[in-house]
This record gives structure tokens, sequence and C-alpha cells, in this order.
């Protein structure tokens, strides 16, 4: 069995850069929401007395809060400063960029669409920052749906597929007579989702690594789906089952950009151990037809 790992892959640079501001931030730092969508660095985090809290209401005055790549809106800043907490911003250059953009249509007066999905705390952050005035989609039908418009700006999640918002921009295209397109999906995003995608066409199977409740990671099980390629989408070492793999030649590994090193070298490991056991199993098989 040969494991090929995708070119690009892991942690991205708006993660790392968040990640880096937690591991330096005090103890006793609150982050508004899990820092990333991974458990295990958020369990990591928690050990060194940085926690994730639901509401400013949680942080009392003067305390120091992180505010994690995905971004706030802006009352999230205004109360922050009437608390006088510490804020260090870990919100993704591109992320801020995008709640930028929507504001800017906002103030153009144009009709504000996101392309992204509606619970995701990065869309629920750019809306915020277009007075929650955005129509938010993710799907061709939604777009269907929508009624004639003169004008509309268009903001994309970072993470979204770039698949798909190229047939929801088709449909946009015929529903709106004058469209603005700010396309905010992040090169990250491209590289990893491009890279998935040639790999997975050339694999007998991809595993996906990344947490199960990362937008980015489950994009990147899907676009491996899409190339007709088994795909299984791990949290950890431990999910992985070799059963999965028994008969198979090439396996491809990649991982969403919230996923850290440690845990892609320990699925890269079981897989190489596996290599050496289907070759043992090889051998013995071999041998019995003699
Ligand atoms: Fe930023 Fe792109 Fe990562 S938006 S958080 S660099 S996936």
């Amino acid at each position: 069995m040969n494991v090929f790992i995708a070119d690009a892959c892991g942690f991205c640079y708006g993660v790392r850069r968040a990640i880096e501001l937690a591991s330096h931030a005090a103890s006793g730092t609150h982050t508004l929401g899990p820092i990333i969508h991974n458990p295990q660095v958020v369990a990591r985090l928690a050990e060194r007395g940085v926690s994730p809290v639901a509401s400013l209401d949680e942080v009392s005055t003067g305390e120091p809060l992180l505010i994690r790549s995905h971004g706030v809106g802006p009352e999230v800043y205004e109360k922050a400063s009437e608390k006088h907490l510490q804020v260090v911003d870990a919100t993704c250059p591109h992320v801020k960029k995008a709640q930028q953009d929507a504001k800017k249509i906002i103030e153009k007066n144009k009709n504000l669409i996101i392309i992204g999905e509606k619970a995701h705390p990065e869309v629920i952050s750019i809306s915020q920052w277009g007075a929650n005035r955005a129509i938010i989609l993710d799907r061709e039908e939604e777009a269907r749906a929508l009624p004639h418009m003169k004008e509309a700006g268009v903001v994309v999640q970072t993470t979204f597929s770039q698949e798909q918002f190229k047939r929801i921009k088709a449909i946009l295209e015929s529903k709106v007579d004058d469209l603005e397109i700010d396309m905010t999906i992040c090169t990250a995003t491209q590289q990893r989702q491009q890279a998935a995608i040639e790999l997975a066409g050339k694999m007998d199977a991809m595993i996906v690594i990344g947490g199960k409740n990362s937008a980015n990671t489950g994009r990147l099980a899907q676009v491996c789906k899409e190339q007709g390629c088994p795909t299984y989408h791990v949290e950890t070492a431990a999910e992985l089952d070799t059963a999965w793999f028994r008969g198979m030649k090439n396996i491809g590994i990649t991982a969403g950009a919230s996923t850290p090193d440690w845990i892609i070298q320990e699925v890269v490991k079981i897989m190489e151990n596996l290599q050496a056991d289907a070759t043992e199993v090889m051998s013995e098989e071999l041998l019995d037809q003699y």
C-alpha cells in the first residue's frame, strides 16, 4: 500500500496565527467560542488556562478576550470596549476583508447576498457587519428561488467550495441586473481543495482529517467524494478502521485548515504501520501459494 499526503493541507495562515496568539495569551484569557473547530486543540489550550466562553456576559470587566479567526460583529467590539476588556484580535485578515466588503455593499445601498452556511460563526460575523440585512444561501435551489433584483453585492464564506460557488454565481447572474462579486474564498482553502481534488482523482481512498464541526474539513471530504473516491473523515487517528483499506493500493491523506500537524502525523504513522502490516500479509499469502 502506498500513502500520499496532499501537497497543501493542515493549518492555514489565519489559524496558525490565532493559535500562536492563544498560546502566548495569559492564563485566564477567554475566547469567544472555541478558538478553532478542532476539539483536541481547544482541550490543549484549556489546560493552559485559555478557554472558551459562550458570551461576553461570562467575561468580567478588564479581563483578556481573544477574538478567534472567524471574527465577530461590530457590537462585540463595542461591548468589549464598554467592559474595558483587553482584546487580542485574531480575526483572520481574509475574514476581515469579507466583513468590510459586506459593510461597503450595505453602505452603497445594495442588496447583500452572502454565499455560505447560515449557522457558521464567520458567516454570522459577516452578516453582522452587513447590518444583519444579508440574504444568506449556500444551495443552488435557494439562489433559484430569489426574486429578480436590480443590483446586489455578493460576499462568499472564505472556506466555501469553489465549484459550488461557481454554480450559485451562474444562477445569480441570471437573477440580478447589476451584480458585484467580492470573491472572498481564501487561497488557503482553494489550494487545499485543489490539492485534495487532484489527489482523490488518483487514489483508491482518501482520509480527511479534521474536526467534525469544521466547515472547511467538511468541504474537503465533499470534494473528494465528488471525485468518486471513497472518503473517510476522521478527527483523530483513533477513529481509523484498518478494514476500510483492505485490498487497496493507494491511500491519500489531507487535512482541514484547523487540523494541527501532530494529529496529521499520528494518522500518517498508523497508515505507515498498516503499510508494513499489509506487506507482511502479502508475503504470507505469497508463501501460502508455495
Ligand atoms: Fe483565514 Fe483562509 Fe484560514 S480565511 S482562517 S487563511 S482558511
